[in-house]
């Protein structure tokens, strides 16, 4: 999704906009821009494709400004060019703009625009609209002209915005897309997430909604829509900048993937007294509004979704509360019964994908208690849940969700088992038992991913595969969605996952001679009927990739090949089971030649509908 840096300060702004936009690249995009104050006024150049491309196209010229904004785009008014790409400038050339989201009223404001005042558009964008709107209000005061223009835009949108004739700041306004403020020594920042600034500062200013900002070398200050100055505390970023680069490894998926113990292992152990009893901190929801509880929603998108099915697995099992797991752009058209004894659990890694928070606020609206399960602390969904529950998986760059599943996967068992407790509706012992298979998870996470070279190499053996079926039951069955979703994602591959079960019903027809089908056989009481599955599949000469628990040997007579994970309770499998079919994915795409943490056609956070 599009990214905004933008620096005032002393030093060279094209390069520290530029290093700031790669740190973003991991939103996707597919162009990039920057405009700059020169001597001669504002000097804009963009380019279509990837940074690398813009920073070739300038690398021969020189700008000495310290004042400046850039972006990454994601197309959509308008096809990915050079043209439609940002900056975009007013008629005047004196006024830039830079924009993440979109303005509903586009179309009205242009013809506005053309017809009363004559402006004349050079792109099919709705941000040159208010590149134009400012301008036509600028009267030598941007923050002027930027209130009056943002009165007349509709939508979800985070903007910043210099003026020619004002060489000294940055405007910048956030309405429903992600902005922050960085504070530095003698120069500030703005930009839509912290990756972009954290090579640069450490403080960092969340700006809420409908909030506008005027940042200048000395001073950043923060507006509400009444022009009235607004304080706000300094959020300190406690990231590791090296957190956010590769450490070595060829892709951040891969270096995200082997993340996978630490974050599991810090996620749970921050949660856990001394006594073994969960303590949720972000969690402010009383035994008795809990008891008041009788349904429970679980709204997320795509991999978040996954962690929902598992999450609605262990929440009916352990706090025997039904639940209904729901996909956000579903939820928020479908008027679902929500009232205020539902509580609404949304699911997302970044906090500002729009149909996750969409839905949150349908259900807030019919009266339904808010929890988030997020990763990006300050982000929009944490701020308008009444209790926020972080995963503590660290930033993930790679568009192909991996650490935030296996984190948000633990939340999950988590909030079962505190509610499970408060509900009194487990033993202690069932409860010590499942504790302890938790505790255990880290350290069987990296026993697997010492199995690497295995996965790699049957990745090697299948990787010029055209489909693909991922099957599974009870607990695998998410599992094997995730499983899917991550092969297509980043290898290109046509995959589908489906209840092995449900097989037999249709889609067994698909099944043929050398087709390749990953069943998942990790569940003690389904493991027979798997097997059962298997012999269904290779009798029409399927090629099976097994994957089973380590003392379940039986699977070796039927399947082609088989990878085993490290025994554990049927109940929190999901975490170690997927974990072979992340470095399976990554490796096909490898030997595919694909680009792994930016696949095409996908963006990291998605925050328009
Ligand atoms: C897949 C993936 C996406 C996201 C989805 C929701 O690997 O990353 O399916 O899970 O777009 O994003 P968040 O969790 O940021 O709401």
């Amino acid at each position: 999704m599009c990214g905004i840096v933008g620096y005032v300060g002393d030093g060279n702004a094209r390069d520290i906009i530029i290093d700031g936009l790669k740190r973003l690249e991991y939103r996707g995009y597919d162009s990039a821009g920057i405009a700059l104050h020169e001597a001669a006024g504002l000097v804009v150049r963009k380019q279509k494709g990837k940074i690398k491309n813009l920073e070739d196209s300038i690398a021969g010229e020189t700008f000495t400004s310290s004042v400046g904004i850039g972006h990454t785009r994601w197309a959509t008014h308008g096809a990915p060019s050079e043209t439609n790409s940002h900056p975009h400038l007013s008629e005047s050339g004196k006024i830039a703009v830079v924009h993440n989201g979109i303005i509903e009223n586009y179309v009205k404001l242009k013809e506005k625009l053309q017809k009363e005042h004559g402006v004349k558009f050079k792109s099919e964008t709705d941000t040159e609209v208010i590149a134009q709107l400012i301008g036509l209000y600028y009267k030598g005061d941007l923050m002027d002209a930027v209130y009056k223009a943002t009165a007349e835009m509709e939508g979800a949108y985070a903007i910043g915005v210099i003026a020619a004739d004002e060489p000294d700041k940055i405007v910048a306004v956030r309405r429903d897309a992600p902005l922050i403020v960085g504070l530095g020594t003698h120069c500030n920042f703005i930009a839509s997430d912290i990756p972009a600034l954290l090579k640069y500062v450490r403080q960092i200013y969340l700006i809420e909604n409908n909030e506008t900002v005027l940042i200048t070398k000395e001073a950043a200050k923060i507006f509400d829509s009444d022009r009235k100055e607004v304080k706000r505390d300094v959020f300190h970023v406690t990231w590791d900048a090296d957190a956010a680069e590769k450490e070595g490894y060829d892709h951040f998926m891969l270096k995200e993937i082997h993340e996978q113990p630490k974050g599991v292992g810090e996620t749970l152990n921050r949660r856990l007294d001394d006594d073994g009893s969960i303590k949720l901190d972000g969690i402010t929801i009383s035994k008795e509004e809990l008891e008041k509880i009788n349904k429970i929603y679980i709204v997320a998108c795509g991999t978040a979704y996954h962690a929902g099915l598992v999450g609605k697995y262990a929440i009916e099992k352990f706090a025997k509360i039904p639940v209904e797991v729901d996909i956000a752009s579903e939820f928020r058209y479908r008027d679902p019964f929500v009232d205020e004894n539902t509580m609404f659990i949304a699911v997302s890694q970044s906090g500002e994908t729009l149909d996750t928070l969409e839905a949150l606020r349908e259900a807030k609206r019919k009266g339904a208690r808010i929890l988030s399960v997020v990763n990006v602390v300050g982000s929009t969904v944490a701020r308008e849940s009444d209790d926020v529950f972080y995963t503590w998986a660290g930033p993930e760059i790679a568009v192909a969700s991996t650490k935030a599943y296996t984190t948000q996967i633990m939340c999950f068992y988590l909030i079962a088992l505190y509610m499970a407790t408060k509900r009194g509706t487990i033993t202690a012992d069932y409860y010590n038992q499942i504790m302890g298979e938790l505790k255990a998870l880290p350290e069987k996470i990296q026993r697997i991913l010492d199995n690497e070279k295995q996965i790699e190499e049957l990745a090697k053996k299948q990787y010029k595969l055209s489909s693909i079926f991922y099957i599974g039951r009870g607990a695998d069955v998410g599992v094997a969605y995730e499983g899917s979703l991550k092969l297509k994602e980043i290898s290109y591959i046509n995959s589908f996952a489906i209840a092995a079960g449900e097989l037999k019903h249709g889609t067994i027809a698909l099944i043929e001679d050398g087709t390749v089908v990953f069943a998942l056989a990790t569940q003690d009481r389904l493991y027979d009927k798997m097997l059962s599955n298997i012999q269904e599949v290779r009798a029409r000469g399927a090629y099976v990739l097994g994957l089973a628990k380590e003392n379940n040997k039986e699977i070796e007579k039927q399947a082609s090949d088989v990878i085993f994970i490290p025994e554990c309770a049927d109940e929190v499998t999901p975490i170690l089971t997927v974990i072979p079919l992340q470095i399976f994915a990554y490796y096909v795409a490898k030997f595919r030649g694909c680009d792994i943490d930016k696949p095409k056609n996908l963006a990291k956070s998605v925050t328009v509908e």
